[in-house]
């Protein structure tokens, strides 16, 4: 199959929108990462998700609409809790769990009884949603296991040859997933951290939970509440370190282990804040301190480049938990397996 890339024309929505409402893959942008869509009504599209992409059947997938309407024929209640979130969140980087209708098919769900759903705010992701004509189950458009796709070229690679379609809508906005929130209890959890923070939740819910998984790993068979935590996600094959603490004492241990990593003829590399020095050494920039959105936006790219380039080791500089700061710990934390090193 030839992979086309396509500019977000009106023309091409349409054609892209009339692919899936006929049971085929498109990969097209939203603000989080670029997805892989399928009609989430039929069962055999969503299986040629799970085909493409390499992943494992008991892991759900996000379904996206794009009006508040098209969500009671697919959800058997409207928790009181996720009312308030999407009034305030929606159209934007979050996804709510609700308890599943019989209209998304079983493939969508892996057999759970709730379906996650989205309402995205990137207008190519709008229109594809409505030319389509029905629900779009996506994951991220990346190969089970690589990270996800922030650039259409992101999907190309992973994806070449085993899709007909990438609508190409530039880079991601926000560069990490979805939040993830089950509001179906009195306190809001956040099983997957994101672009919608702990913080911007608690201000409208007064209180906010976070998932005991979010920074820290998953035991062999520990039971989950969101399947995607079990699996080792973006992991490049360098191995990947982080350092948190003191900032000059962190400088120094990974300008250490860098130069030792070399001396063994290995190829590290680091991924820290261009305002640190780092004496020529490779730095794949995560921004600015200040600015954790900026990593977050960077993130997946630096990640990928790593394999690129064949790096054999990746020193990280930890992110602060602030803000969108505890959703780039977390996928930085995942890709290092949360080999945290702290030096206080
Ligand atoms: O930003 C996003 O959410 C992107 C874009 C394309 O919308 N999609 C995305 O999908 O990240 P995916 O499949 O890569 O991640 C979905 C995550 C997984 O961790 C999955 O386990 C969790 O959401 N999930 C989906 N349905 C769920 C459910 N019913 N209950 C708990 N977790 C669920
Ligand atoms: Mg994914």
């Amino acid at each position: 199959m030839d992979t086309k890339v396509l500019k977000p024309t009106d023309e091409n929505i349409r054609y892209a929108g009339c692919l899936i409402a006929n049971g085929r893959l498109v990969a097209f942008p939203t603000e989080t990462v670029y997805g892989l869509g399928a009609d989430a009504r039929n069962g055999e599209a969503v299986s040629a998700i799970f085909q493409a992409k390499g992943r494992p059947g008991d892991n759900p997938l996000i379904v996206h609409v794009s009006t508040a309407e098209e969500i009671p024929p697919l959800v058997s209640e409207i928790p009181e809790g996720a009312r308030l979130l999407m009034e305030h969140f929606w159209p934007g980087p979050m996804t709510l769990i609700f308890p599943r209708s019989e209209l998304i098919s079983d493939e969508v769900t892996a057999g759970l009884d709730t379906v996650g759903i989205r309402m995205p705010s990137n207008p190519v992701a709008r229109e594809l949603i409505r030319w389509s004509g029905c629900p779009i189950a996506a994951p991220s458009a990346n190969r089970s296991g690589r990270p996800s796709p922030t650039t259409a070229a992101h999907v190309y690679e992973d994806l070449n040859g085993r899709i007909p379609v990438i609508l190409d809508g530039g880079p991601c906005e926000v560069g990490l997933e979805s939040t993830v929130i089950d509001a179906r209890g009195s306190v809001p959890v956040i099983l997957r951290p994101g672009g919608i923070t702990p913080e911007m939740i608690r201000a409208v819910t007064g209180d906010v939970r976070l998932d005991e998984h979010i920074m820290a790993p998953v035991a062999e068979g520990e039971r989950v509440r969101s399947p995607g935590m079990k699996y080792r996600h973006y992991a490049p094959k360098a191995k990947t370190v982080i350092f948190d603490g003191i900032t000059p004492k962190v400088i120094d241990e990974i300008c250490r282990r860098y130069d030792a990593e070399q001396n063994r003829g290995g190829s590290p590399a680091i991924l820290g804040f261009e305002t640190h020095n780092y004496g020529g050494r490779k730095v794949l920039s995560l921004g600015v301190p200040e600015h954790p959105d900026e990593a977050a936006a960077r993130l997946f790219a630096a990640l990928r480049e790593l394999d690129t380039e064949g790096r054999t080791l990746a020193l990280c500089e930890a992110v602060g938990l602030e803000g969108i700061g505890l959703a780039v710990m977390n996928r930085m934390g995942r890709a290092a397996a949360f080999d945290i090193v702290r030096l206080e």
